[in-house]
């Protein structure tokens, strides 16, 4: 099987390359354009086999995407590549617009015009449902889309657009939406390994508002295993959410990495809350589970403190590009 993985040089993209490659995968492409959110050194291992191939170009770049769908005959395309951090799309949207929207238009109309029989795996996020209020019911694939960010936002325009390509154009596209990862290798401007950094560093771990925001959490590997099942087991036009049923309280989660670190509880500081901060999210994967098979292995206590011993391994290797 040849495929293609959009956004592999990213944090769940990394690992889903290492998982496709341990699985038998005949070749897979690395399409990433190495922003300040990739890093070759995420996938070093994974160069190392012959099987693995990287090419540094940009998903929006249309004449780059069609020539790489002409060269390898892809079956299966992951797509991955995004603008991901909820405050940069915040402070500026334009980058999150472009990449993900036009970078998944991009994407489709390159498969469309040359690899119609391939299968795209178009990976969106809960943030499209918007909000949900603690004690309320899980939203299911159904549920309507209300994105609160911007980041949410062009996540669920390109969901459009797959929609659109698979209705007009009879492509094979399935859509899935996973709720909060972590793990090694996720950039420190994320939640927890933020909060790992911050705790070493003995610096103010930043909690927006009054941290009672509810997140569903998943480690990456079930992500990636999710991913692979929808990739086989998935209906074309589809959307499945991937979630493991945890949900955790964001103060909560901050505590337990200060007792993991040993650092002072002093160190947690409330600060003024992120506009439009959805309270909670929260899925129902009955769908995923029933039809593709899939269930999640890592348990939350077990998996977030493996998580911290690799920060804590491998501080040094972790910097935030402002
Ligand atoms: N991290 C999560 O909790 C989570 C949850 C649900 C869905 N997702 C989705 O999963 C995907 C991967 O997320 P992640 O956390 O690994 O993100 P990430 O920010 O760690 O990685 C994104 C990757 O995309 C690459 N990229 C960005 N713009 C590009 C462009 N124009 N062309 C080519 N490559 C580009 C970056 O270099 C980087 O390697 C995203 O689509 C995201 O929306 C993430």
């Amino acid at each position: 099987m040849k495929i293609l993985v959009t956004g592999g040089a990213g944090f769940i993209g990394n690992h889903l390359v290492r998982m496709l490659l341990r699985e038998g995968a005949d070749q897979v492409v690395v399409l990433d354009a190495l922003t300040y959110a990739g890093s070759l050194s995420n996938l070093s291992d994974c160069m190392e086999d012959s099987r693995c191939v990287f090419v540094h170009a940009d998903v929006t770049d249309g004449h780059r995407v069609t020539d790489l769908l002409k060269t390898y005959a892809f079956d299966v395309v992951y797509h991955l590549a995004a603008e991901t951090h909820v405050d940069r799309s915040i402070a500026s949207g334009r980058d999150f617009v472009h990449t993900n929207v036009v970078g998944t238009f991009t994407l489709l109309e390159a498969i469309r015009t040359e690899r119609p029989s391939a299968r795209m795996v178009h990976v969106s996020t809960d943030e499209v449902y918007g909000a949900l209020a603690v004690g309320d019911l899980p939203f299911t694939e159904h549920s309507p889309l209300r994105p609160s960010s911007p980041y949410a936002a062009s996540k669920a325009a390109a969901d459009m657009l797959v929609h659109a390509h698979v209705t007009t154009y009879g492509l094979d596209v399935v859509v899935t939406r996973c709720c909060n990862n972590y793990g090694p290798m996720q950039y420190p401007e994320k939640f927890i390994p933020l909060m790992v950094k911050q705790a070493l560093a003995g610096q103010p771990l930043p909690v927006y508002g009054d941290g009672q925001q509810r997140r569903e959490w998943i480690h990456v590997t079930d992500h990636c295993k999710a991913l692979i099942a929808v990739a086989g087991k998935g209906k074309t036009g589809d959307v499945y959410n991937i979630g493991t049923g945890h949900e955790e309280v964001n103060i909560d989660v901050v505590e337990r990495i200060v007792q993991l670190t040993q650092a002072s509880p002093s160190l947690i500081t409330m600060v003024q809350d992120r506009p439009a901060h959805d309270v909670r999210y929260a899925l129902d994967t009955g769908k995923l589970r029933s039809t593709c098979g899939w269930t999640p292995v890592v348990e939350f206590n077990a998996g977030l403190a493996d998580c911290v011993t690799w920060f804590v391994e491998n501080n040094e290797r972790t910097r935030v590009v402002h």
